[in-house]
């Protein structure tokens, strides 16, 4: 067992942030460290200044930023390895890369996913392509390996789902997923509500996108994949751009191969900014350690679900370890989420709101003075 962290964020990582104390709302954006705000400010003074260096200069951000998503999903940060990660610049182009890149068959895809990760299957059906089939959860949102193995018919070629639910913050076994779809149907995973938040088996993916908008605390506009032998072999370079093909620089009016890795799911560049403060935020997570991160989310997870249920609140996220990561969803029995989000507000608390309920995350940076603006918020409204 790891020690109980003191009051304040996991020393290390804290340090690098700036948001507020009731700063709960990881789950639609990370604020970014301040590593990333001054990497970014300084490169584009740099670029302001561009000289005859500056654009191959600001270029390599693009290759430390690979390097260090690598090093995070457990790959070596150079070699071969590297080949199988490309910059991003958001989750959505990713999924849409794996969408329209499969020709024929089924994709299971969860029924309740977030909407990033069902519009570009539509797509996909309306070109006749592949066919989104939906897989309704366990009567407690769970998607498992048993309920994927039950869904799977021949014509499934390939499972999609995030890897945390973005709603119930259900975290799914990939690995025994992987397992049971089997080597011959691609596992597409959608990270971005997981990674810099918790410990998963990236690599059981065999497509992984993220934007680094949210957990990974890089700002908008970041991401990445992660493409295995199975998917570099299955997905067709559909929408390979200029910079995802061989000898991308040669410009001879022909067209070029894709690229073998990777880099194929590439169509243009990622702005060099971007990923220098992409490469910043995977950095400190590595200092950090993103087994420490997980551990401190983990503690402050359980002191927001005792504090939501010392108040009589319904938790409506799974609360064993194995099964969730950062995101804790609840409802007051007989109160409009609207109201508990006013109460919310009114005490420095951010969260997401919506119709049917409140979602709280914490991360390393979250403080105990953070659940405590919670608890008092939710008391204020058994006074009321
Ligand atoms: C599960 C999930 N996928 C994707 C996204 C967003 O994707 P993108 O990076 O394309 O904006 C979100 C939230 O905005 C999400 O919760």
């Amino acid at each position: 067992m790891s020690p109980l962290p003191g009051p304040g964020g996991l020393s290390g990582y804290a340090e690098h942030f700036i948001e507020p104390d009731g700063y709960l709302d990881f789950g639609r954006f990370g604020p970014p460290s301040a590593d990333v705000a001054e990497a970014t400010a300084a490169l584009t003074t740099q670029a302001a200044h561009c000289t005859s260096h500056t654009v191959d200069e600001l270029m390599g951000q693009e290759v430390r930023a690979r390097q260090a998503a690598a090093r995070l999903l457990g790959l070596p940060g150079e070699g071969p390895d590297l080949d199988r990660v490309a910059l991003l610049p958001n989750a959505s182009t990713g999924l849409f890369h794996a969408a329209l890149g499969l020709p024929r068959g089924t994709v299971l895809v969860p029924a309740h996913e977030f909407p990033a990760n069902l519009y570009p299957w539509q797509r996909a059906a309306a070109l006749d392509r592949v066919r989104p089939v939906p897989l309704s959860p366990d009567r407690l949102g769970r998607i498992t390996p048993d309920l994927v193995r039950a869904a799977l018919t021949p014509h499934t070629v390939a499972v999609s789902l995030s890897a945390v639910d973005f709603r119930t913050g259900f975290r799914a076994d990939l690995a025994g997923i992987k397992q049971v779809i089997g080597p011959d149907r691609l596992l597409i995973v959608d990270a971005i509500q997981g990674l810099g938040a918790t410990v998963l088996p990236w690599t059981a993916a065999d497509l992984l996108v993220t934007g680094g908008q949210k957990w990974l605390r890089a700002g908008w506009s970041t991401g990445f994949l992660y493409a295995s032998d199975l998917a570099l072999e299955r997905l067709e370079p559909v929408l390979t751009g200029w910079t995802g093909v061989e000898d991308a620089g040669l410009f001879d009016g022909a067209g070029h191969r894709a690229a073998d890795g990777a880099q194929r799911f590439s169509i243009t560049n990622l702005s060099p900014i971007a990923a220098g403060g992409l490469a910043r935020a995977l950095e400190l997570v590595e200092r950090a350690g993103i087994r420490r991160i997980a551990a401190h989310i983990s503690v402050r997870t359980d002191q927001l679900i005792d504090t939501v249920r010392s108040v009589g609140g319904l938790v409506l996220s799974p609360t064993s370890e194995a099964e969730r990561a950062g995101i804790v969803a609840f409802a007051m029995p007989a109160t409009d989420p609207a109201l508990v989000g006013k109460a919310l507000e009114a005490h420095g608390v951010t969260a997401t709101v919506r119709a049917d309920q409140i979602r709280l995350c914490a991360h390393g940076s979250t403080t105990l003075g953070s659940v405590d603006l919670v608890h008092r918020a939710l008391r204020s409204l058994r006074r009321s």
